[in-house]
C-alpha cells in the first residue's frame, strides 16, 4: 500500500512495471530497488535518467534536451560556470570548518545579512534545510519557553524527528507531535462569508493559539513556507501576514519564515517570501536554492532572539559553513548581482504566468492560474464551478508533459495543483518550449 506520504507525488514509478521501463534504464532501477529499497521514490511513471545539465535543461545518455520546469536546487542554472569554478577552486584549495576563522565565512554571512531587514543580523549555517529548520525550533523553544508550534494544514518542513512533528505533508505514516496546530493556507476559497482573507487567516491564527494554550503548550513558533508550495501554491502577494504575527507575538511566540522554497528570488523582485507583505520575521530558514546543489542551508535570527541560545547552547555543525559550500554561496550571489536574476525572474515568471493563463482561459478543467516570480499553481478540477479536485488528470497533464520532455510535478493535499518551478535560468524560448508542450496536453487533457 501507498502512504499519503508517499502519494504526494502524482506521478512516480510503480516497482510492479520494471518490464516496462526503457531497457537504457531498468538494470539500473533493479539495482537500485534492490539497495535503496522502496523508499527512494522515482518521479515519473516513465522515470528518466540524466548525465549531464545546463541552465535549465537536462540531458539523457542519448543526448535528448529535458526542459526542467520542476527543480529549484539548481537556482542560476544546472552546473552554472561561475558557480563551478568557484567550487573547483575552493576544493582544491581548502575545505575546512567554522572553528578556524575563515575570510570566506565572515564575508560571506555580512554578505547574506546584507540582503535581509536591518533588524536580522545574525546568522548561523547548517547543511539542509531540515538541519536549519530543526535549529530554528530549538531557538525559538529556548527563547519562548513554550513548545507550541503553528503550521499549515500540508505543510512540508522537512525530515527530522522535530520537523517532522510540524509536517503534516508526511501524512499518516508520521503524524504530527502534540504541541502542533493546523491551520487554513491563504486560500481565498477557504474563506467564509462577509470575511476578508487577513480576518480569516488572524482568526485562524487566534484559534490555533487559543487551542495550544487550553493544552497548557503556550505558542513557540508561527512556522510559514511562504509560497504555500506544498499545500498548493498561493505566492502572491497579500496584506495577511501581519495580523497572524501579531496575534503570535501578543502571546510571546516568535514567527519563523521558512524560506526554503519562496526565498532566494524565487517570487520575483523580492528576495524573500516575507518581504512580499513588508513583514520582519523573528527567525528565517533557507536552503535549496542557497548553494545552487551544493548542501548549504542557514537561519537568520534577530540577534535578541539568539543570544540566549548561542551563549548556553553548543551548537556545531561539522560540514555547516565550511569552507566549500560557503564559496558556493557567495557564488550564488555573485550571480544573482551580475545576471540580474530577481528582474529576470519577474520578466519571465509574467511571460509564463500570461502564456499559460491564456493558453488554459477556456478550460473547464481549470479553476485557477496563480503564481508569483518562477512559480506557477495550476488548480485542476473536475468541473470549474463545484472545484472537485481532479488528481487523475494532473497526473496525466505531468505525464503528457514528461513525454514532451518537459518536467514538472503536482502539489497540494488533493494534489491536484501543477507545479511549475524552474531553476531561475528559465528564459523566453524555455517559456515558448514549455507553452508548446502545455497547449498539445491540454488539447488531449484540459
Ligand atoms: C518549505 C520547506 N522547508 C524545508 C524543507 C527541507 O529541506 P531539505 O530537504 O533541504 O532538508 C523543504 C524541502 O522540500 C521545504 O520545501
Amino acid at each position: 500500500m501507498v502512504s499519503l506520504g508517499a502519494s504526494r507525488y502524482p506521478s512516480r514509478f510503480d516497482p510492479a512495471r520494471l518490464d516496462e521501463v526503457d531497457p537504457g534504464i531498468r538494470a539500473n532501477i533493479e539495482r537500485r530497488l534492490d539497495v535503496l529499497g522502496p523508499g527512494y521514490l522515482l518521479i515519473y511513471n516513465d522515470p528518466v535518467a540524466f548525465v549531464r545539465g545546463e541552465k535549465a535543461h537536462l540531458f539523457d545518455a542519448d543526448g535528448a534536451d529535458y526542459l526542467d520546469a520542476y527543480n529549484n536546487v539548481p537556482s542560476v542554472g544546472h552546473c552554472h560556470p561561475h558557480v563551478v569554478e568557484a567550487v573547483n577552486r575552493q576544493v582544491a584549495t581548502l575545505n575546512t570548518n567554522t572553528r578556524y576563522a575563515q575570510e570566506g565565512l565572515v564575508d560571506y554571512a555580512e554578505r547574506l545579512v546584507s540582503y535581509f531587514p536591518e533588524e536580522l543580523r545574525r546568522v548561523t549555517f547548517a547543511c539542509s534545510g531540515s538541519e536549519a529548520n530543526d535549529l530554528a525550533l530549538r531557538v525559538a523553544a529556548h527563547h519562548t519557553g513554550n513548545e507550541g508550534v503553528i503550521v499549515n494544514r500540508w505543510a512540508y518542513h522537512g525530515i527530522t524527528r522535530a520537523v517532522a512533528a510540524i509536517s503534516p505533508a508526511l501524512g499518516d505514516g508520521s503524524p504530527l507531535g502534540p504541541h502542533v496546530r493546523e491551520i487554513d493556507p491563504p486560500d481565498p476559497k477557504l474563506v467564509p462569508a462577509g470575511l476578508s482573507l487577513a480576518d480569516h487567516m488572524r482568526a485562524e491564527t487566534r484559534r490555533a493559539i487559543d487551542d495550544l494554550a487550553r493544552h497548557g503548550f503556550g505558542v513557540s513558533a508561527l512556522v510559514l513556507d511562504l509560497s504555500f508550495m506544498s499545500d498548493g501554491i498561493f505566492p502572491e502577494a497579500g496584506d495577511y501576514l501581519q495580523g497572524m504575527v501579531d496575534e503570535v507575538h501578543a502571546v510571546g511566540g516568535l514567527f519563523l519564515a521558512d524560506e526554503v522554497q519562496a526565498g532566494f528570488g524565487r517570487l520575483g523582485t523580492c528576495m524573500w517570501g516575507f518581504a512580499m507583505q513588508q513583514v520582519v520575521p523573528d527567525i528565517v530558514t533557507m536552503g535549496k536554492p542557497m548553494g545552487n546543489g551544493i548542501p548549504l542551508s542557514a537561519v537568520v535570527f534577530r540577534p535578541e532572539v539568539a543570544r540566549d541560545f548561542g551563549e548556553k547552547v553548543r551548537y556545531f555543525n561539522t560540514f555547516g559553513g565550511s569552507s566549500v559550500p560557503i564559496a558556493a554561496g557567495a557564488a550564488v550571489l555573485d550571480v544573482f548581482e551580475s545576471e540580474g536574476v530577481p528582474a529576470r525572474v519577474e520578466r519571465i515568471g509574467e511571460l509564463l504566468r500570461t502564456g499559460i493563463r491564456e493558453l488554459l482561459a477556456d478550460s473547464p478543467h481549470v479553476a485557477e492560474v496563480r503564481g508569483a516570480g518562477l512559480v506557477v499553481g495550476v488548480e485542476i478540477v473536475e468541473d470549474r464551478e463545484k472545484r472537485t479536485p481532479d488528481r487523475a488528470r494532473t497526473t496525466r497533464v505531468i505525464d503528457g508533459m514528461r513525454d514532451r520532455r518537459i518536467l514538472i510535478s503536482g502539489a497540494g493535499r488533493e494534489v491536484n495543483v501543477l507545479k511549475i518551478r524552474p531553476p531561475l535560468a528559465f528564459d523566453e524560448h524555455d517559456v515558448e518550449r514549455f507553452l508548446d508542450g502545455l497547449r498539445e496536453v491540454a488539447a488531449l487533457h484540459l
